[in-house]
């Protein structure tokens, strides 16, 4: 997406957005962060409030946001701007530039750790018993260079890209990459149900035990729904602005919105079996992911192969969402300082780097960026963005753009009561819910 917010030219087909947005939805949100955060809440209850919220707030902020970007042609605080001008409606896309600082700077650190494990992989030392693999994480957390240096990495590996301008590249190349990591997912999950004792692990993510519910369990579903769906920040208004009107937004935001979570569902399927046939705590937090999956890989045969090709297409698919991330920082920078692109990568790239560093070297400080970020600043974003397509936006403005493709929709009342009642009071509620203030 390097050249998203300079320039005008869109997509080339239908599916390329679709493609690009999901690149952007789908990452560690979905492989690393849902299992570890549902592990550390209690289950099958978190996963009910995870897919009520994507259905009742993902989707209509999805569609309210990319609604915004493509009616006003424009990156986040253009549009904002030109939408609604004297008015600071693009205090909105500030928050997102600083949600877009904290999650690229945490985001990077755990790409960073999936670099190690394609490392890991490659030299085949992924093998041992479940205590074994849980040594190597653990052993790895404690050493002094490699997770700066892996960080670092990856932060670079997003910044070249996002300056090479290869939208094209990365296109082409995620239609066919992501696909494959589905599949993946999918013959893990086939070896993971069938591990002796998988029976618990199922019942773990889809039996609900309501006593677990509490606020913060409700606040963390809301956050890992925004975060999963990168959502709330801006970054999907942009994708919006290159959608050609001749394509129906609802629709694009179902798909990807159904897309993300079927592949953050299917991850759960592969884990929690795992889980527990492994006799390991589901509620272990960050590290999870990392000491259950190469258990499974060495139980299957073409299990080293596998995972090279699995922890390779992870650091791509976190690739195409920090590069989304990257580039709302670059295309405000650029388009509200006029800096130069190169510059604004470049001075941005540092910037993270410190913050980066600052997560590898204090959990504390890794996992408020993470907090502040998915459950304050995108809960935020987003109930400023349902706010302003319901009462600054004009209705039939509203409609219109939603039919722009030719067709009228059905669903259109239904849409715009959500955005000025629902949305905003519930996603206002479980906020303060959750931090305690209600
Ligand atoms: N949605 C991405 C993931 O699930 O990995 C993370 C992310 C990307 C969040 C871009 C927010 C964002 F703007």
């Amino acid at each position: 997406m390097a050249n998203i917010g300079s320039s005008r030219d869109g997509f080339t087909s239908k599916f390329g957005v679709i493609a690009a947005a999901a690149g952007s939805a789908i990452g560690l949100g979905n492989i690393w962060r849902f299992p570890y955060i549902l592990g550390n809440n209690g289950g099958g209850a978190f996963l009910l409030m995870y897919l009520i919220f994507i259905i009742a707030f993902g989707v209509p902020v999805m569609t309210s946001e990319l609604l915004i970007g493509r009616k006003a042609q424009k990156n986040v605080f253009g549009a904002f701007k030109s939408l609604s001008p004297n008015r600071p409606w693009y205090l909105v896309g500030t928050m997102g530039v600083l949600a877009a600082f904290l999650i690229l700077s945490f985001y990077s650190v755990v790409a960073g750790w999936t670099l190690e494990y394609v490392y890991l992989a490659i030299t085949g030392s992924l093998s041992g018993t479940p205590d074994d693999i849980n040594n190597i994480f653990t052993s790895f957390m404690g050493d002094n260079f490699w997770p700066y240096l892996w960080t670092i990495i990856f932060l670079f590996m997003t910044a070249l890209i996002v300056l090479g301008g290869v939208k094209n590249g990365i296109e082409k190349y995620t239609k066919i990459l992501m696909p494959l990591l589905f599949v993946l997912i999918v013959i893990l999950d086939i070896k993971a149900l069938t591990l002796p004792g998988a029976g618990k692990g199922i019942e773990f993510l889809f039996n609900p035990d309501f006593s677990k519910i509490n606020g913060s369990v409700v606040l963390a579903a809301m956050g890992q729904a925004f975060f999963s769906l990168s959502i709330g920040m801006g970054v999907i208004a942009t994708y919006g602005s290159y959608i050609p009107k001749s394509q129906d937004l609802g629709k694009t935001a179902v798909s990807v919105s159904m897309t993300d979570t079927l592949i953050a569902v299917l991850a759960g399927v592969a884990i929690f079996p795992a889980v527990f046939a492994f006799g390991m705590e589901p509620g272990q937090g960050t590290g999870l992911v990392f000491k259950v999956l190469p258990n499974i890989f060495n139980q299957m045969t073409g299990g080293f192969i596998f995972s090279i090709m699995f922890f390779v297409l992870l650091t791509i698919a976190a690739l195409t969402s920090s590069i989304s991330l990257l580039e709302v920082i670059v295309a405000y920078l650029s388009e509200e300082f006029n800096m130069k692109r190169k510059h604004a990568i470049w001075s941005t790239t540092l910037v993270v780097s410190f913050l980066a560093v600052m997560c590898v070297y204090s959990d504390k400080v890794f996992n408020n960026f993470d907090f502040f970020s998915s459950s304050v600043l995108l809960p935020l974003g987003g109930v400023l963005i349902v706010l302003f397509v319901g009462y600054v936006m004009k209705r039939s403005g509203v409609k219109a753009e939603l039919e722009s493709h030719g067709k009228s929709i059905a669903w259109f009342n239904i849409f715009y009561f959500i955005v000025r009642y629902i949305a905003p009071v519930a996603i206002m509620f479980v906020f303060l819910h959750g931090i305690g203030l209600l």
